[in-house]
């Protein structure tokens, strides 16, 4: 098991490169069971949870090679739409296999994937949008079998605007008979793309990147090839990590307008960012931050996989702020740890209240998931003395190398080998 060491209170200085978007990639990975042949996705982040989605992928009987950053898919031998519990336990993104395999072998056998970290996340708004085209669905020993003989186009809408749902149902709906329309439809970046991608394989979805989605079943769907866009989670993650050290960095990130909720709550706090020519560059020129509210929403909401990353920035701002959520209530396990580091922060329902701290004081912390990792890693760059992170096998689903990166920006961080847990 690893943990980071960082001996905090060094500034943060140069350029480094964001990864692919782990959730993007996570979508369009399970997109390929839409086709049968050669598939190519590039810029894909050489983290766990996606060698976690190929692991299952094989298991359907998907080739692979993954080189570089670059995948290749060839779907041409699928023979199973089985998922087994051992695959999705480890991620829920695991479920978005149940769209393709159902709309193009009438059959799917998915396990559920139960709670998570900070709440029970379900999946119903998934298992509605397929029964409304037509499939049928039973629950059997904490699997979802999904079985239709065609899927027919319907009208689907979501009460609660969800990227898994949509992205499945989305999957689900190119191959049905006849036309969908899915209303309230997510329209994070990473759902646009993967819509993007099944129109490349010759879906014909129109309303891409609005909340409005109509989908014209066709027949079949051809491979094809996509680059994957950049991490906002990470790129905004190291923005936080630039602030809070107060400290000038660029990155090289194409696309600042998916993290504008984030650059606009920086430059509430004091700290300026600029765009040019693919370098997004944070200069924390402050003696203190002020303190900013945030309140997690849909896109282009706050997003809340910023959320424990902001609330490390706010502990060492002026003043006091709420951070709340309305995507997960739960999401606050990270609090603990950051009070550890001496944070002052209450939590009340879905919101915690931070009290600004002069300084943070090293000591060990421990992951709960992976954003609270990234939280406890951008506190203990501003802590005084050695931050001890442990548990970071969280971090290492979604971020690739991220202390690779921090060093290369200056950061005091060093992977360690542990037997604590
Ligand atoms: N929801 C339901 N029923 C459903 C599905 C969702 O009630 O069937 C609710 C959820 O409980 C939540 C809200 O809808 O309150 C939104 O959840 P959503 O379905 O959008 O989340 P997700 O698709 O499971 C993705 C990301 C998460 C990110 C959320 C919200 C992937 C693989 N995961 O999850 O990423 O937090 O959207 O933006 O794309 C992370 O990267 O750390 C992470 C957790």
């Amino acid at each position: 098991m690893d943990k980071f060491v960082i001996h905090g209170g060094k500034k943060l200085s140069g350029r480094v490169k964001v990864s692919g978007a782990k959730n993007s990639v996570l979508a369009l990975l399970p997109a390929t069971l839409l086709n049968s042949g050669i598939n190519t996705i590039d810029n894909a982040p050489q983290v766990n949870d996606v060698y976690t989605m190929i692991k299952l992928l094989h298991q359907l009987g998907v080739a692979s090679e993954f080189s570089e950053h670059t995948v290749k898919l060839d779907t041409s031998g699928i023979n199973s739409m089985f998922a087994p519990y051992e695959h999705v336990k480890k991620m829920r993104a695991s479920v978005y296999v149940l769209g393709p395999l159902l709309s193009r072998y009438g059959y799917a056998k998915v396990s559920m994937p139960g709670g998570c970290a900070w709440g029970p996340r379900p999946i119903n708004l998934h298992l509605e949008a397929m029964k409304k085209l037509g499939a049928e669905i039973e629950l059997e020993e904490g699997y979802i079998i999904a079985k239709s003989n065609k899927l027919i186009g319907s009208r689907i809408h979501f009460d609660v605007s969800s990227v898994g749902a949509t992205g499945n149902a989305m999957m689900a709906a190119v191959l049905a008979k006849g036309a969908s329309y899915i209303s309230n439809a997510a329209i994070e970046p990473e759902i646009t793309q993967l819509a993007e991608y099944l129109n490349l394989m010759g879906a014909k979805i129109n309303g891409v990147g609005t909340t409005v989605l109509e989908i014209e079943g066709v027949d079949e769907l051809k491979p094809a090839s996509i680059s994957n866009i950049s991490d906002r989670i990470e790129a905004g993650t190291l923005l936080c990590a630039a602030a809070i050290t107060k400290s000038n960095i660029q990155l090289e990130y194409n696309s600042p307008e998916h993290i504008d909720s984030v650059i606009a709550k920086l430059a509430d706090s004091g700290v300026q960012t600029s765009f040019n020519d693919g370098i997004l560059s944070l200069s924390a020129q402050i003696t203190s931050a002020s303190s900013v509210d945030v309140t997690t929403s849909v896109y282009p909401g706050f997003p809340t996989d910023m959320q424990a990353q902001w609330m490390s920035f706010m502990s060492l701002a002026e003043g006091t702020s709420t951070v709340t959520d309305n995507i997960y209530h739960d999401r606050f396990n990270h609090v603990p740890e950051l009070v550890r580091l001496g944070a002052k922060i209450e939590v009340n329902n879905n919101s915690a209240i931070v009290k600004g701290v002069k300084s943070l004081r090293g000591a060990k912390v421990m992951s709960t998931d992976l954003r609270a990792s990234a939280c406890l890693v951008i506190a203990g760059l501003a802590a005084e003395g050695t931050t001890e992170v442990l548990r970071i096998y969280h971090l290492d689903r979604g971020y690739q190398k991220i202390e690779e990166k921090l060093k290369t920006l200056g950061a005091d961080i060093q992977r360690e080998t542990t037997t604590e847990f």
